[in-house]
């Protein structure tokens, strides 16, 4: 930073300190209990609304033709082998059309809040990378990408910190450096999402990626077993002891079977016997300490805002051609002609971080995992939902051109 910047940065942080002292305006105790009133009453509107709307979506599977899906240009590729033969499952392309249509709401697709890009307010992308969802080959991508984009690629930022939780000092600095990056830049890390609205900064363009919860599980016991990641934390933290060959040799059907602590994913809890990223919602729903029960109601409701308010594009490698043609068409400045560059070198970065060693996982312990994840799922099929949503819209645009 040359001295003006810092000087800037000083200056700003000095305005935020004192936003904060300013910030509390005490209600008179009145409006505090009419307050209150009027809000158990909406939450309880809400709630009656809730269900109701649920119960319709249930009554809702209307069968649509499959020319009238392709005519959009929805080849419905997505559907991998896996998902083939129930693909009016409102959770895939197919089925949030379906659903859209026959609820009348494709006209409104595009009035709908989809293309955040338009309302940050900085020509900064973070990524704040959520773990063990492929982050590494996006990544990558953009790095191959930069030159033609002109892009500056990070993935230091000013804090030397290996957790993906900052302190409230450590966040106000994270967010004022992240104001000072030059137009153009990039800037990848782990990282819970940062609260620019409270600092009263300009927000970057939040992009991440989201991975169904089980699998992400699965990929990090046998990750943390690997070679490749053994030697990288030994050389980092050269004092910790080296597993036994049992652990080592442990199935992750066995460790969820036996009620190892390893594998044991507690509904309501906040500390981890092992630290197994299992709270994916964590790196969306942020810093508030309501974040931090895995699978809560209340975290999952805040992820959701911020990402609804927030970020320009949660993608998913499980829908890799529909997550390019998103970054691609929302944010143009720095995703033009991913699609090509990533057909090009598809190979290399496909085999990015790629644990090879994946052993079969038995369906019954797969339902047991599912059943302590049910607030991470949906939070995890909304992000996807949203996704169709921007990929249709866009889809919608292209056939009235
Ligand atoms: C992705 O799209 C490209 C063309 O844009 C196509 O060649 C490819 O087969 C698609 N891949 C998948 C998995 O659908
Ligand atoms: C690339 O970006 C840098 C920094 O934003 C800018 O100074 C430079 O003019 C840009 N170059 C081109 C060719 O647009
Ligand atoms: C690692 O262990 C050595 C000897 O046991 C000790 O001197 C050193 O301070 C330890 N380093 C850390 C980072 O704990
Ligand atoms: C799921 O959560 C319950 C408590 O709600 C716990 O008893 C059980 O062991 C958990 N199962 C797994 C596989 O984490
Ligand atoms: C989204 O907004 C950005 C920034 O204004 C713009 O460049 C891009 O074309 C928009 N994309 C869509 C699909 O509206």
């Amino acid at each position: 930073m040359s001295l003006n910047a810092e000087r800037s940065y000083k200056m700003k942080l000095r305005d935020v300190e004192n936003a904060f002292k300013y910030r509390r305006i005490p209600y008179p105790k009145r409006s505090v209990e009419l307050i209150a009133l009027l809000a158990i009453s909406c939450t309880f509107f809400l709630f009656m609304h809730t269900n109701k709307l649920n119960s319709r979506l249930k009554e809702m599977e209307v069968k649509l033709q499959p020319s009238e899906f392709s005519a959009l240009g929805l080849t419905g590729n997505h559907i991998s082998g896996h998902d083939a033969g129930k693909h009016d499952d409102i959770n895939t392309l197919h089925g949030t059309y379906q659903y859209l249509k026959s609820t009348g709401q494709l006209d409104s697709l595009r009035s709908e809040r989809l293309n955040n890009t338009r309302h940050s307010q900085l020509d900064v992308v973070f990524f704040n990378r959520n773990a063990k969802v492929g982050s590494e080959a996006l990544m990558e991508l953009t790095q191959t990408m930069a030159p033609h984009n002109n892009l500056t690629v990070l993935t230091k930022g000013p804090l030397n910190i290996n957790s993906r939780t900052r302190s409230p000092p450590e966040q106000m600095v994270q967010a004022l450096w992240i104001n000072e990056l030059d137009s153009g830049t990039i800037y990848i890390e782990h990282c819970n999402w940062l609260n620019f609205h409270r600092y009263q900064l300009p927000r970057p363009i939040y992009i991440n990626l989201v991975r169904d919860p089980v699998e992400r599980m699965i990929s990090w016991y046998y990750y943390v077993r690997s070679g490749y990641r053994n030697a990288i934390h030994h050389r980092r933290f050269p004092n910790t002891t080296i597993k036994s060959e049992k652990w080592f040799k442990k199935s992750y059907n066995d460790c969820v079977r036996s009620g190892d602590p390893e594998c044991q994913y507690v509904p309501g809890s906040v500390k981890e016997a092992e630290g197994n990223y299992k709270r994916q919602t964590l790196f969306f729903c942020g810093h508030n300490r309501e974040c931090l029960p895995f699978d809560s109601q209340r975290a999952i409701q805040l992820a959701k805002i911020n990402v609804e308010r927030d970020y320009a594009v949660v993608g998913t490698w499980e829908e890799t051609n529909i997550t390019l043609t998103v970054l691609e068409a929302y944010i143009p400045r720095f995703f033009k002609g991913v699609r090509d560059i990533f057909e090009m070198n598809s190979k290399s970065i496909r085999n990015r971080n790629r644990n090879n060693r994946k052993p079969r996982i038995d369906p019954d312990v797969r339902e047991m995992v599912r059943r302590n994840f049910t607030n991470e799922y949906e939070f995890y099929y909304f992000c996807k939902q949203r996704l169709y949503k921007q990929y249709l819209a866009l889809q919608l645009e292209n056939n009235l051109s």
